[in-house]
């Protein structure tokens, strides 16, 4: 039997934070070395598209979140890794799903929900600054699951619904036109599904919260200092299970490490003793990788031709997929 298939993709649309290696990078580069998997990975810089329209910074940090994949242990020769635009066939099964969406699917999709509603209690439009490129996001994301007929889709909590989205597609079309999808699986690691943010907010791009997971040791140390914490003094015990710096710890701590913070707060850490040992413990395990990402940054052209690779590779998959969507959907050649 062949392997099952695991796929996932990571949005270029700004530096590569902490929350992009605990949530994707770091189980994602786990599950391909386990040999246990065919891995699809790939940089998703059309959804980029969406929500960041500077041209810079949506071409610097496609290379900025290659390299960091492949500097945190990812092997392009084991699994597909490439750039979700170097896939024509992306957009062009994105149109057939369309077809085969219902419009009501869609209008419920939490990202454009709570744009709608964040208008309307602002008193607007309802649709005012909302790009039609929002409002089908699941469908390019369905697309790009349904491309490969991956099974497992290793997400955090908060994209659970589009893959549910993806699966509900999948079924109808396959239904209208016969079974040519597989239909996906989120996989949400329940304890570490999204890290929270210097404001204790998911950490995320949107919320201009992020910890970058390469910058440099001073920065790094900055802006592990600027996580939100209360008020209690040195000596005062702190509650470990409503505290960011606890729970970033533990997302990079053994659980023998995580155990002895745990009573650390108990017994009244200070912040600023906290934040030094979360500091000093994740430095550690991103020292060595940090002069692997330099080095790729400063060498865009191998990051490139590895890119490249990876395009031709998963175009074996999608050119052949597409050609027989084409004749499934009516689109074939006359005579
Ligand atoms: N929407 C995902 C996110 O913002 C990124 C993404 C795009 C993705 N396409 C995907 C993730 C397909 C998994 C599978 O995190």
């Amino acid at each position: 039997m062949s392997k099952q298939r695991v796929l996932t993709g990571i949005t270029t649309s700004g530096a590569p934070h902490l929350g992009n290696y605990v949530g994707a990078i770091r189980p994602a580069v786990e599950a391909s070395l386990s040999g246990e998997f065919d891995s699809f990975f790939f940089l998703a810089d059309y959804h980029a598209l969406i929500k960041c329209q500077d041209p810079d910074i949506v071409h610097q940090s496609t290379l900025e979140i290659a390299a960091a994949w492949l500097a945190l242990g990812l092997d392009p020769t084991t699994v597909t890794f490439y750039r979700q635009s170097d896939i024509p066939e992306i957009p062009e099964l994105t149109w057939l799903l369309t077809c085969m969406t219902a419009k009501g699917l869609v209008n419920r999709a939490h990202a454009y929900k709570s744009a709608v509603q964040s208008n309307e209690e602002n008193g607007d439009d309802s649709d005012l600054g909302i790009n039609m490129g929002l409002f089908s996001y699941p469908i390019l994301m369905a697309a790009d699951i349904l491309m490969f007929n991956a099974h497992k889709i290793p997400v955090g909590r908060d994209q659970i619904q589009h893959i549910e989205m993806a699966r509900d597609i999948a079924q109808r079309f396959n239904h209208h036109y016969g079974e040519h999808f597989v239909l996906p699986v989120a996989q949400v690691d329940k304890e570490m599904a999204i890290l929270q943010g210097l404001d204790g907010r998911k950490m995320s791009k949107s919320y201009g919260n992020t910890i970058p997971l390469f910058s440099s040791e001073k920065k790094l140390k900055k802006h592990i200092n600027k996580i939100k914490t209360n008020l209690l003094e040195p000596g005062e015990p702190k509650n470990a299970d409503d505290s960011a710096v606890f729970q970033i710890w533990q997302a990079f701590a053994t659980a023998e490490q995580t155990a002895e913070m745990r009573d650390a707060f108990g017994n009244g850490i200070a912040w600023g003793e906290a934040k030094k040992q979360l500091f000093e413990l994740v430095n550690k395990q991103l020292e060595e990788p940090r002069e692997k990402y330099m080095d790729l940054i400063a060498n865009p052209g191998e990051v490139e031709a590895i890119l490249r690779q990876g395009a031709t590779k998963a175009r074996l998959h999608s050119t052949e997929l597409m050609m027989s969507l084409r004749q499934a959907v009516g689109l074939r050649r006359l005579g």
